[in-house]
């Protein structure tokens, strides 16, 4: 008799959650599975089928308010068979007790399963590319340093205002692993935007980027792009950000695929996207 089983993700699922990563062509790392595993170890799941892992989905909680679901993946010799309903029920029955709002990032396959499930849309973004952005040939002279310690408050102060609801822990983490975070000052030396890009298994991802205005994250986008010429990039973008979208084209980023923000639930912390300029990584919000 055949049997579907979700327990939870340990330490040696990481070489077949990577592996499944890897065979659907996703961007993230054994760096992110660790991250995701250091942030919620209670939330995050493997799907069993006769014994062997065959999917994998992972939760994110935001201030016991709002939690992210990600990395819904199903092996593809199993698909179809409702392995990744029954990982997102899952998901769902953890979070119900947890948040008022559940949320992800959904590619157009996975939307197919998450309308189903209740989930409304929010607002739409694409994932924009590029493996040679453009900058200009002359020097920049921008208000722009390396992110230290002691600007911790101000970023979190902006990115729960841009957000919604405070991503501390996860914004630390991302600068655990080889990443560049960059911030952006004002005359007064106020910090206005910040920034990180870090290495993906096929490109570098730029994100998140959180800013006040197109004049404090323009600059800051540059400075992180500046240091990969000729790198593959990807940068997920809010469609309503216009200012980052004309960014992207200017650089010389094309879009890519097209992927919704989706909702479960009571959206009482939205978050503006014209102030995320960057996502942090449709798994994470
Ligand atoms: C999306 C995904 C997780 C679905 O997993 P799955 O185990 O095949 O899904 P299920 O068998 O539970 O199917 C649930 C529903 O999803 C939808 N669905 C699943 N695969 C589909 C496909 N290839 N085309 C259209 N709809 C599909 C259907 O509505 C299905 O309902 P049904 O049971 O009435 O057919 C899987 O296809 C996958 O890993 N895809 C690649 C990664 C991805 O896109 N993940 C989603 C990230 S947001």
């Amino acid at each position: 008799m055949r049997s579907l089983r979700i327990r939870l993700f340990q330490k040696t699922d990481f070489v077949f959650a990577d592996s499944l990563r890897a065979l659907v062509g996703w961007n993230q790392t054994k760096n992110d599975w660790m991250r995701f595993l250091a942030h919620q170890p209670d939330g995050c799941f493997i799907a069993e089928w006769d014994g062997q892992p065959v999917g994998t989905a992972t939760t994110t909680i935001y201030e016991d308010k709002v939690a992210w679901i990600g990395m819904v993946l199903v092996h593809p010799n199993a698909q179809r068979r409702g392995i990744g309903r029954a990982l997102l029920e899952h998901c769902i029955a953890f979070l119900k007790p947890r948040v008022a709002c559940i949320k992800l990032d959904a590619t157009p396959l996975g939307k197919a399963l998450y309308d189903t499930l209740g989930f409304r849309d929010e607002w739409t973004l694409k994932r924009w590319g590029t493996d040679h952005a453009e900058l200009p040939a002359t020097p920049m002279q921008y208000r722009v340093r390396r992110w230290q310690e002691g600007d911790h408050e101000a970023i979190q102060v902006l990115d729960a205002d841009a957000f919604g609801v405070l991503r501390w822990p996860m914004m630390h983490r991302l600068t655990w692993q080889p990443s560049r975070a960059l911030i952006h000052l004002t005359p007064k030396q106020r910090v206005s935007a910040f920034g990180v890009v870090r290495k993906g298994a096929r490109a570098h991802y730029l994100g998140p980027v959180v800013a006040n205005s197109i004049a404090a994250a323009g600059p800051l986008i540059k400075s992180l792009v500046l240091a990969l010429p000729n790198e593959r990039i990807f940068w997920d973008i809010p469609d309503a950000n216009t200012g980052a979208v004309e960014l992207a084209q200017r650089l010389g980023f094309q879009p890519q695929r097209p992927l919704i923000r989706m909702f479960l639930g009571e959206n009482k912390w939205p978050g503006d996207p014209q102030r995320i300029f960057a996502l942090a990584g449709p798994e994470i919000g």
